[in-house]
């Protein structure tokens, strides 16, 4: 029976606890979560996990680890988890920037180690997660990717596109979330109170990427069905690429990518 160890409990680490139960992919006894300060996931313990500050007890007790700790954290907790990190374990970190190179550098034993790029929408089990690791086992790989559809949807990638990963995927969601509260204000601006625009904009974005989602179609395709020759739809779409509209997005895409080096 697969055991897993969340080391590293916050935001992410927590999500990904749940996720899993709550779709039933592992029963809350096959999960132990740590971190320094256990009455913040005191909801994970009420819900049947194991919670626990002692990583090593973790480990040990798991097959499985996921690491969620902030990057600066790595290097000494791996070091602390070498002796129970036997190479039995899988280790699957979900930590920003680090190589797998680098984890294997730290390791002492020879591990199948991934790295998973998830979205702060694993809270509500929408992420998308981009995965790539130093393994081409079908079984690890297979159970790696149960554990990260629990929580949404999952791509595997080369290790090389990761940072471009990390610029669509998770920093992708800031981005939508700026043009939505864009079209907010647009919307305030013509008539709407805020909540009321924010209840047309909410649904109406998540409507868009359904189309996409279950029509697999191109954006233009969908765009093509809502623009009337001559009309208003038509009108402000120009207006808004007269404005730089698309080009501002690909330029921001290019300098978060610039910059996460
Ligand atoms: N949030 C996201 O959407 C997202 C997406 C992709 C990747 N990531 C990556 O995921 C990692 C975690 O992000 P997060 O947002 O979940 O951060 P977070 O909320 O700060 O979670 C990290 C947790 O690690 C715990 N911790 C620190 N030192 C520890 C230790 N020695 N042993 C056990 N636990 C320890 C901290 O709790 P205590 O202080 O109680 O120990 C903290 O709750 C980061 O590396 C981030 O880059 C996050």
């Amino acid at each position: 029976m697969n055991k897993i160890a969340i080391i590293g409990a916050g935001n992410l680490g927590s999500a990904i606890a749940e996720g899993l139960i709550k779709k039933s992919v592992f029963s809350a006894n096959q999960l132990i979560a740590t971190r320094n300060q256990l009455h913040f996931i005191e909801h994970l313990k009420e819900k049947g996990i194991h919670i626990t500050a002692n990583n090593s007890e973790a480990v040990r007790e798991a097959n499985i680890i996921i690491l969620c700790v902030k990057p600066y954290k790595v290097k000494e907790l791996i070091t602390e988890l070498n002796p129970v990190l036997t190479s039995d374990k899988i280790l699957i970190t979900v930590v920003t920037g680090l190589s797998l190179k680098s984890y294997e550098d730290l390791v002492k034993s020879p591990l199948k180690i991934f790295r998973a790029m998830p979205n702060t929408a694993a809270s509500v089990e929408e992420s998308l997660t981009c995965i790539c690791s130093n393994t081409t086992d079908k079984e690890t790989t297979r159970v790696v990717q149960t554990i990260f559809n629990a929580i949404g949807e999952t791509v595997f990638i080369q290790e090389e596109l990761m940072n471009a990963a990390t610029v669509v995927g998770a920093c992708g969601i800031a981005y939508v979330l700026r043009f939505m509260r864009a079209m907010i204000q647009g919307g305030i601006e013509i008539g709407f109170d805020a909540q009321t625009a924010s209840k047309i904009v909410n649904q109406t974005v998540k409507g868009a990427a359904q189309l996409l989602i279950e029509n697999g179609l191109h954006p233009e395709q969908e765009i093509d069905k809502v623009t009337t020759p001559k009309g208003c739809t038509i009108a402000g779409l120009n207006e808004m690429e007269h404005q730089g509209f698309s080009s501002s997005l690909i330029k921001g895409i290019k300098t978060s990518f610039e910059k996460i080096d």
